[in-house]
């Protein structure tokens, strides 16, 4: 599969600011062989879908609740994104395990319940500086691998975004040694969960990717994509991250 770059909006844009964006980046994007999906906030589906057409841009929301419908009061229906054209889903960001208390457990059933939905769900994975400092990084990736992955089979498209938690936004980007260990970690733990299908799912890297940074990280082994925040929000910057990353595919 192509390399991935994937768009986190966060809570950012209006439709109408979204349809500017697409308008602009349809214009100027050129990447055969660059895989292009934006995880937007949910209330901006519809102009995301406005706005993509039939483009091969894939998107889908951050987040979902894992049932089609019920008294979940301000959540988000993975039934109701996939009819709105959505075909993936971001799962387990760390915003939503820290200021949403999101457990591996409830991250699993969110997987299991976009995969039903027909969503392609990307997992994000990841350490604290803490847990880092206190040697605990791959035992921290173990752990939400195995809970999180927890009777997850791969149908369609599944993929792995390994985002310290520490390189988030804060403009320091882990280093390819700390990538590269990592990113060989968990291919090693698809690898022997899933020995026939693990070729197909893409590990992705997210944390403070910029321009500057892209050619390093997507050399590094075992990187298969971006997951990049801040460097998303606009067409411009975005494109020239992609130009980079085909540069050197
Ligand atoms: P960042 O965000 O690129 O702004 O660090 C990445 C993410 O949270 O997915």
């Amino acid at each position: 599969m192509s390399f991935i770059v994937a768009a986190n909006w966060k809570m950012h844009k209006t439709p109408e600011e979204t349809t500017e964006f697409f308008l602009r980046f349809l214009d100027i994007v050129e990447s055969p062989g660059i895989k292009k999906i934006f995880f937007i906030p949910a209330v901006n589906a519809l102009a995301t879908a406005n706005s993509i057409g039939f483009s091969n841009i894939g998107w889908g929301p951050q987040n979902i609740f894992p049932a089609a419908e019920g008294a979940y009061t301000g959540e988000t229906s993975p039934k109701v994104m996939a009819d709105l054209g959505a075909q993936y889903v971001l799962v387990g960001h760390s915003e939503r395990r820290r200021l949403f208390h999101e457990t591996n457990e409830l991250i699993n059933k969110k997987i299991l319940s976009a995969q039903e939905f027909s969503l392609n769900p990307v997992l994000c994975i990841g350490e604290t500086l803490e847990e880092r400092k206190q040697g605990q990084t791959l035992a921290v990736l173990q752990k939400q691998l195995e809970v999180g992955l927890s009777h997850v089979e791969v149908l369609k498209e599944l993929h792995i975004a390994y985002e310290p938690v520490w390189a988030i936004g804060t403009g320091e980007v882990a280093s390819p040694e700390q990538v590269k260990e990592a990113h060989q970690y968990i291919r090693r733990f698809l690898a022997k969960k899933y020995p026939e299908h693990h070729a197909s799912i893409n590990i992705l890297y997210g944390g403070s990717v910029k321009i500057d940074s892209a050619k390093d990280l997507s050399q590094v082994d075992q990187v298969s994509g971006f997951l990049i925040g801040g460097a998303s929000l606009k067409a411009d910057s975005l494109q020239q991250i992609i130009q980079v990353v085909r540069n050197e595919g």
